[in-house]
């Protein structure tokens, strides 16, 4: 994402935001679209370069519309899907459902139903009690993955940690768990056993993690004799949200990955398997700003000063719910010093913070802009109507375009299910 001042006003891909938001209003989602692409290609590359035999699937839940799911179509990725929303998004926008994957550590029932009418790819199943329910819904062979806990910890927020032993996902591969789901979907009638999954967690910036759980997973493998086609080694590759933050290597870094998988593929005398990975965070991410318009400006003298932007937690729940930070920009650099800020959101919450302490010229006033980077993932999906909020509209622009892929919802919209 190229982001500058030109005739000091901040520019995208050099498309003024303000004249976006003129258009689109605030706050704004705006996406660098080939930035989007290019993250795509950048994992097809580092497989294709090592001839292997792979997919890389797209976490919807990091960001999905329809008109992100056709990009990804477009760019030769898979989807994987957490709800029947996911899937009904992927399926309007006209995804091939063999292309989808369905993840969960608690799919209900209905969900399974639509699922296996729409003829999904594949179901990641994360449960023992999970195994019978699609074995009985199921009225014609499916395909599935077992998701395993390798039990590995990573160094990241506790929220989106999901490896450990003690967690709500997948089934242990120390306790005997994953081995005893594996022979129940043998045994079942309509579920083919293709492989294992795992996902470690989320915003990890380094491979020690991924070739640790290889290890683990290969020497268990090999000890129960289970046989794996697919091996999906879910996501978490860490993107930069301030400079504090380490992206993940993808290319250096899925070298070393894919070498200690054929080492030990080797050492273990296993079938190289079919790869997948499931990134989210790091497609969407960084080719995401959000533009946001300042109200008020309140100086509490000699204690701080509040600027406060006209969105807030319902479309940036990261800040309040991880403490994450982020860097903002002022979209029309101000001329002066800078002093010491806190950009908060306009819902009714103290908690309802962007960040703390930021440094913002000390003239900015009503009617500023301000874009907050880095909010292409989990950010528009985590927005919520808290206070009635409308989620606001998201835009993709090129060089040379700009449209417009989700329009920012209508107060009428906010009642539509609302019982007159
Ligand atoms: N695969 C599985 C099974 C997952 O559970 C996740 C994320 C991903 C792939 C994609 O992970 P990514 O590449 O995006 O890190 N709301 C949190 C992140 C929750 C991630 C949950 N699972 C946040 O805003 O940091």
């Amino acid at each position: 994402m190229t982001l500058t001042y030109i005739n000091d006003e901040l520019h995208l891909n050099g498309h003024s935001l303000r004249g976006l938001t003129e258009q689109y209003g605030t706050p704004l989602f705006v996406y660098d679209e080939d930035a989007l692409r290019n993250q795509c290609r950048r994992y097809h590359s580092v497989f294709e370069g090592e001839s292997l035999d792979y997919s890389i699937s797209y976490a919807s839940k990091a960001f999905t519309s329809i008109q992100m799911v056709k990009l990804l179509e477009e760019e030769d990725m898979k989807l994987d899907v957490v709800s029947a929303g996911e899937l009904y998004t992927a399926l309007e926008a006209g995804f091939p459902a063999s292309h989808i994957h369905f993840h969960g550590n608690n799919k209900t029932t209905e969900e399974i139903e639509y699922a296996l009418e729409m003829g999904i790819g594949l179901f990641v199943v994360d449960a023992m009690d999970e195994v019978a329910l699609l074995d009985r819904l199921a009225d014609q062979p499916v395909d599935v993955l077992l998701r395993i806990n390798p039990g590995i910890d990573v160094n990241t927020h506790s929220y989106i940690q999901t490896g450990q032993e003690d967690s709500k996902f997948g089934l242990s591969i120390q306790n005997g768990t994953a081995q005893e789901a594996i022979d129940r979907i043998h045994s079942s009638n309509q579920l083919n056993f293709k492989g294992v999954h795992y996902h470690l967690g989320s915003q990890i910036s380094e491979e020690g993690p991924f070739l640790k759980a290889l290890e683990v997973v290969f020497e268990w493998l090999s000890s129960t004799s289970i046989d794996v086609e697919i091996l999906n080694m879910g996501g978490g590759y860490g993107v930069r949200y301030t400079e504090e933050d380490v992206r993940f290597p993808i290319e250096e870094g899925f070298s070393r990955i894919i070498g200690k998988l054929k080492s030990l593929a080797d050492e273990y005398d296993i079938a190289f398997p079919h790869i997948m990975i499931e990134p989210g965070r790091s497609i969407a991410a960084e080719a995401g700003i959000t533009v946001y318009e300042v109200g008020v400006v309140k100086d509490i003298p000699g204690v701080s000063r509040y600027v406060s932007i006209d969105g807030g937690m319902s479309d940036h729940i990261r800040t309040p719910l991880y403490d994450a930070k982020y860097e903002v920009l002022t979209v029309d650099a101000g001329e002066g010093k800078n002093i010491d800020s806190h950009v908060v959101g306009k819902l009714c919450e103290s908690g309802d913070v962007i960040g703390k302490n930021l440094s913002l010229p000390e003239n900015i006033r009503r009617g500023d802009l301000i874009a907050v980077g880095t909010t292409g993932a989990y950010h528009y999906s985590m927005a919520s109507n808290y206070n009635q909020m409308r989620k606001p509209a998201v835009v993709f622009v090129t060089e040379d375009n700009v449209r417009e892929v989700i329009r920012r919802q209508s107060l009428k919209q906010l009642v539509e299910n609302d019982v007159i």
